[in-house]
């Protein structure tokens, strides 16, 4: 396959388009694939969009189209794409030691890496273990809080807590804490335990706390307050909080809402889970947005950020006292994962740190997230723009049928209008970004933090292009 020769079709080996070939063998991961399929067959006939390249913010499709890339492909390439050294730091670690894993061994790429996450993280969080992703974070948070309540004579703790639409990944364990009832349904029965509180989408907040953000976000911590006891606060081990909740649409946190939520974990001994997987690294504007926001969690996990992408790697980091039982006698954390702090994965996020930290990126989101949000805040004159609201670098524009009810659409012109309008007609637009309706629809940006000022325009300017003429449509 040649990128460079646009006379060159673009092939699998076998000669197959790759269009067709995805088609025919790629299974897609949350993908519709009738859409796809031939006409004949009952499909969409549409061809899977097939990425070939990436160089700093803009990525190309196997037609040569580019695009602005207003999601850093999932949430991830926080460094933007290309970036030669993160290339040549996974090639350097691959001839020195491709793998080895962290089972009773270690290996200096996962050694540093543990070193410099630990410094980052506030107070005593310093215990990290590696996972491949998010979720694997995620199910071992669970899994750590469970076994450490049973070790520390508190065996039943066992129950979990988190919000309603919130997203935090796909293993059963983690599926349970996820709060979105369309992908949970068809593998129930889940892990039983994990209770649902609400969120904080100040947008949707009850009426009587509409008017004050502060007393909403009261409202919504003392709901965690009431749940554990409704369960019995002897049987609660732990709560997940995004510090700003990506799926419903960047719901970031009301003033105080983190501080009566630490407060709530002590009173009755709930571990508070900060799952950064999108938050962490510049995302916010620290490389762990616990920061940002002035709470320390008892575990942060984390991951896609780690390191841009470029290598897949995650992690679960705990604070001492979580640790602490693990150090005597023949107790062990009876978990892990072949590829968890893989030295490639390990070599290349110390690398992107390094860029990170030489490009002054969290900083950047510091200084430039505000006048983002404000770009994006010219949109709400367009008549199905309800909301934007996000922090950094990471964005949700709500849409909306009637502005001043608030009322959303309904399943039938959601589906028209996001799958059947949006998403094409940004991406055809030549920007990439979500359109998303596993809560209210909402717009997802969260663009590499490389970005300034002239992309900002850029961005906006395509989404009030396509967002008025969905308006019109409607
Ligand atoms: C908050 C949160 N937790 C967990 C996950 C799962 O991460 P992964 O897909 O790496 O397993 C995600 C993925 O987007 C996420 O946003």
């Amino acid at each position: 396959m040649s990128l460079t020769d646009p006379n060159q079709p673009l092939t699998t080996s076998t000669g197959t388009s790759l269009t067709d070939a995805a088609r025919d063998h790629l299974w897609g991961h949350f993908t519709r694939h009738s859409v796809y399929e031939p006409v004949e067959a009952g499909g969409k006939g549409a061809e899977v969009p097939v990425i070939v390249r990436g160089s700093g913010h803009h990525i190309w499709d196997a037609a040569g189209n580019r695009y602005i890339d207003g999601l850093s492909g999932l949430f991830t390439v926080q460094v933007g794409h290309g970036r030669t050294e993160l290339a040549q730091a996974a090639a350097k670690q691959a001839e020195q030691l491709a793998f080895f894993p962290l089972w009773s061994y270690a290996h200096p790429a996962a050694i540093e890496l543990a070193e410099r996450l630990a410094g980052y993280t506030p107070a005593d969080l310093n215990r990290v273990f590696f996972t491949s992703g998010g979720g694997e974070a995620v199910e071992a948070a669970w899994k750590l809080a469970k076994q450490y309540f049973k070790l520390t004579g508190k065996p039943e703790k066992t129950k979990v807590i988190s919000r309603s639409i919130a997203y935090h990944g796909t293993p059963h364990g983690a599926l349970s804490i996820t709060g979105i009832p369309d992908i949970k349904e068809v593998f129930e029965p889940l892990v039983p335990g994990a209770f649902k509180v609400p969120n904080t989408c100040f947008y949707r907040a009850p009426e009587e706390l509409a008017d004050d953000e502060y007393a909403f976000g009261q409202w919504a911590a003392n709901q965690i307050a009431e749940l554990i006891e409704a369960e019995g606060p002897d049987t609660v081990a732990a709560l997940f909080l995004e510090p700003v909740q990506n799926s419903g649409g960047c719901f970031p946190p009301p003033p105080g809402y983190f501080q009566r939520v630490r407060e709530i974990c002590d009173q009755y001994d709930v571990l508070l889970v900060s799952d950064e997987t999108i938050c962490a690294f510049g995302r916010i504007g620290s490389m762990f947005a616990c920061n940002d926001f002035d709470y320390v969690p008892d575990i942060i996990t984390c991951a896609k950020g780690l390191s841009s992408g470029y290598s897949p790697i995650g992690a679960m980091i705990a604070s001492e006292r979580l640790f602490e039982p693990f150090r005597h006698g023949t107790t062990a954390f009876a978990h892990g994962y072949t590829f968890g702090g893989h030295p490639v994965s390990a070599a290349v996020a110390l690398a992107n740190l390094d860029l990170m930290e030489a490009e002054g990126l969290n900083q950047r989101v510091k200084e430039l997230g505000p006048s983002f949000k404000a770009h994006l805040e010219t949109l709400l004159d367009i008549p199905i723009v309800g909301d934007v609201r996000g922090a950094g670098y990471f964005y949700g524009i709500e849409l909306v049928k009637d502005k001043a009810t608030r009322e959303t659409f309904n399943e039938e012109e959601s589906e028209k209008l996001l799958r059947g309008f949006l998403s094409k007609a940004l991406y055809e637009a030549g920007l990439y970004c979500r359109a998303d309706d596993r809560g209210d629809p909402v717009i997802q940006l969260a663009p590499p933090l490389t970005i300034g000022e002239e992309e900002f325009a850029e961005i906006t300017a395509i989404l009030r292009k396509v967002l008025t003429e969905a308006a019109e449509l409607l």
